[in-house]
């Protein structure tokens, strides 16, 4: 028997811990999700910056290496109507710091490569039937969204509100993440575009446990063993950790990134539209704080990050993020830099240790 109070989501996924280790687009990939499946968690697979073929490649390492269930997550925005006008007057906005690094100001901005979930990704999910499939803004229009479910996959999404918690529950979701203010990375917000009354993961939690009746993971600010008590405590079914494995070395982090997480401090992130055009949390770098971490000026998502591309080609590779994401939730003191596996399992068995004293 499960020493777990609330074996809801052990048995929807088919695992032995209540932890999820977040899908984190170009931060983590197989061999993260591998480890943490291995461990008895559930390890998800994010798919928002990869090819197909890259996607097909990582379900295929780790079927090659798990037995275990996979969560493998989509990013499902609208593509954005072209606006020049904007993206001309974002890499305005830019220009002193293309002048700065000798950046050419004159050549075609890049595209930047976050692809919303369609039907060849749809096809590839037919062919590999994981156990989980989440998805990030929302869900997939609904005739995708019936032939993710017909490969037997349970459907997860993020909601930041209760009335977006209703929304997935209405829309089929088999478990929602409640996703507080506190966390790393994109909100994933979708009814709202209002930051100012987005909800903190201590408040969010129990009132949409309150509201849907399938089972709510937490999500935002849980870095240690207390926050998944607490988190059970407010009711949640399990949690979903970010922040906590970017400092696992499997972590596909920059060096920069990883020095910015152990240094810096629970005050250093903010929530910033500039890299993407849609509102994430990051540690503060250079443009965050010379610009604001929000600009009326960023292009819609995802094309925001295009303009940014060769400022960060130059700066980058000297190990600077002055132009760089670094994206981090607030919990980030917690972290300890274990091995994926080795995390899951000391943060399973510290909680349990809590649970029953
Ligand atoms: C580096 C990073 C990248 C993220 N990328 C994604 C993503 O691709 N898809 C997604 O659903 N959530 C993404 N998130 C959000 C996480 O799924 C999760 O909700 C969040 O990390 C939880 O908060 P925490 O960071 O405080 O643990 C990302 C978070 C971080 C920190």
């Amino acid at each position: 028997m499960s020493q777990w109070p609330d074996t809801r989501l052990l048995d929807l996924f088919g695992i032995e811990l209540p932890i999820l280790q977040a899908p984190m687009a170009g931060s983590t990939g197989s061999a993260m999700a591998i480890a943490v499946s291995n461990a008895g968690g559930l390890g998800s697979l994010p798919c928002a910056t990869l090819s197909l073929e890259q996607i097909r490649a990582e379900l295929q390492a780790f079927r090659e290496a798990s037995n275990g269930p996979l969560n493998v997550n989509f990013f499902c925005h609208q593509p954005p109507e072209p606006d020049p006008a904007r993206d001309a007057a974002w890499k305005l906005a830019l220009k002193p710091y293309y002048e700065e690094l000798g950046a050419d100001f004159e050549a075609p901005t890049p595209v930047s490569n976050r692809a919303p979930f369609d039907d060849a990704t749809c096809q590839l999910l037919e062919q590999f039937k994981p156990a989980v499939v989440s998805f990030h803004f929302g869900l997939p229009e609904a005739s995708l969204l019936k032939r993710v479910k017909a490969t037997g996959a349970k459907v997860l999404s993020s909601a930041t509100t209760v009335d977006e918690a209703l929304w997935l529950e209405d829309h089929g979701c088999d478990a929602i993440i409640a996703m507080g203010y506190e966390a790393g990375g994109h909100r994933g917000m979708f009814l709202s575009s209002d930051l100012n009354t987005q909800v903190g993961t201590l408040a969010l939690v129990p009132q949409i446990v309150d509201a849907v009746n399938v089972p709510v993971i937490a999500a935002g600010g849980i870095g240690d063993h207390r926050g998944i008590v607490a988190a059970l405590a407010l009711g949640a079914s399990a949690v979903q950790l970010g922040t906590a494995y970017l400092f696992c070395p499997e972590a596909k982090v920059s060096a920069a990134h990883r020095q910015a997480l152990h240094s810096a401090k629970e005050s250093d992130t903010a929530v910033t539209n500039l890299f993407t055009g849609r509102p994430a949390r990051g540690i503060r770098t250079r443009i965050m704080r010379e610009l604001g971490p929000m600009s009326d000026l960023a292009p819609r998502f995802p094309l925001a990050g295009g303009a940014l591309m060769p400022l960060r080609a130059i700066s980058e590779p000297k190990g600077n993020s002055d132009f760089s994401n670094l994206w981090s939730g607030q919990a980030l003191r917690l972290g300890q830099a274990l091995p994926a596996g080795e995390l899951t399992r000391t943060l399973a068995e510290n909680a349990l240790a809590q649970l029953k004293r």
